[in-house]
């Protein structure tokens, strides 16, 4: 069990303002009336497996990859793998990612995102407390967040890899690499010297990206040339599990501008400071929610 303070999370809950609680009663009315589509989280994860799946045996058995593959990134909350990938995939790898043990994340990040998440997935307080209190739960509904969001977005055409599963405690997902048809992992963006043109279009791409996202109310959070992978010259967007909605996160103003702030900042516009750009664009953006 982990040491997660729920009092905490209770006064954390009534700080969120009268209008977004009013605004999630509403949403939550339009739910049980069918007029919202939403997943049951409880019914996609079955957690008396938890302990038994194999990180990569699940994926085996689901077709996806045909072995076990090394770690291509030890991240701060995530291990992501590079396998090989089977049947229809059998000419590519396929990326991994598993999470690490839940009970590392920080309370303050957890509880902020759970607003909008547990908010979003119609899930009750009591349930929230139960995940909170069972670190395997929490880490699947991790897996959970980044894999429902990463499916919206691909439906929705915006650039992320393809997602393919979810395990308990892992996704697949396509393999980025730095070319089409290569063989060369994709750089992060904080690693690429972009030039001329390209800068340009990455940009216009980044911020149409942020744009789009935000009219299925999804936020990334940490968006950052370090989460942004590059392929053929354009932008691929990952690592989503921190993702909020912005109908239901107190802090999803300041999140989104954040986001434009540093897509601003790495390609600064010559006429105007990368900050006061991010700041017009994002009260631009924020209109439909005042
Ligand atoms: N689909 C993918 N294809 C290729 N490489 C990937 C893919 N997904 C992730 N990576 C690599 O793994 C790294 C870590 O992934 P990600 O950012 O999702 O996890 P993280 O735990 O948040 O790591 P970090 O703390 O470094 O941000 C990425 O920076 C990238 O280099
Ligand atoms: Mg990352």
């Amino acid at each position: 069990m982990n040491t997660l303070d729920y009092e905490e999370l209770d006064e954390f809950e009534w700080k969120v303002p009268r209008k977004q609680r009013q605004r999630r009663e509403i949403s939550r009315i339009k739910k049980n009336a069918g007029a919202e589509q939403h997943v049951d989280y409880f019914s996609q994860i079955d957690f008396d497996n938890v302990e038994d799946y194999s990180l990569f045996d699940f994926f085996i058995g689901e077709g996806i990859i045909s072995d076990k593959g090394p770690v291509l990134k030890q991240g701060k909350e995530a291990c992501v793998y590079r396998c090989p990938g089977q049947g229809d995939k059998a000419s590519v790898d396929v990326a991994i990612k598993a999470y690490k043990n839940i009970e590392h994340r920080s309370f303050q990040s957890l509880s902020s995102y759970l607003q909008g998440r547990l908010a979003e997935a119609g899930i009750s307080r009591r349930d929230s407390m139960h995940i909170l209190s069972t670190p395997s739960e929490l880490q699947a509904f991790w897996v959970y967040s980044e894999y429902s969001v990463m499916e919206r977005l691909y439906q929705a055409n915006i650039p992320v890899p393809v997602p393919y599963a979810k395990s308990a405690t892992a996704l697949a997902m396509e393999f980025i690499y730095e070319e089409s048809g290569g063989s060369t992992t994709a750089p992060r963006l904080r690693d690429v010297q972009v030039n001329g043109d390209t800068k340009r279009i990455m940009k216009e791409i980044l911020l149409d990206a942020i744009e789009r996202m935000l009219h299925l109310n999804i936020i990334h959070g940490d968006l950052s040339p370090y989460n942004i992978l590059v392929r053929d010259n354009l932008p691929v967007i990952i690592d989503f599990p921190q993702a909020v909605d912005a109908r239901y996160n107190e802090r999803a103003r300041p999140m989104l501008e954040r986001d434009i702030r540093s897509i601003c900042r790495h390609f600064p516009d010559p006429a105007m400071p990368p900050d006061q750009e991010a700041s017009l664009m994002a009260a631009k953006l924020w209109k439909r929610y005042d």
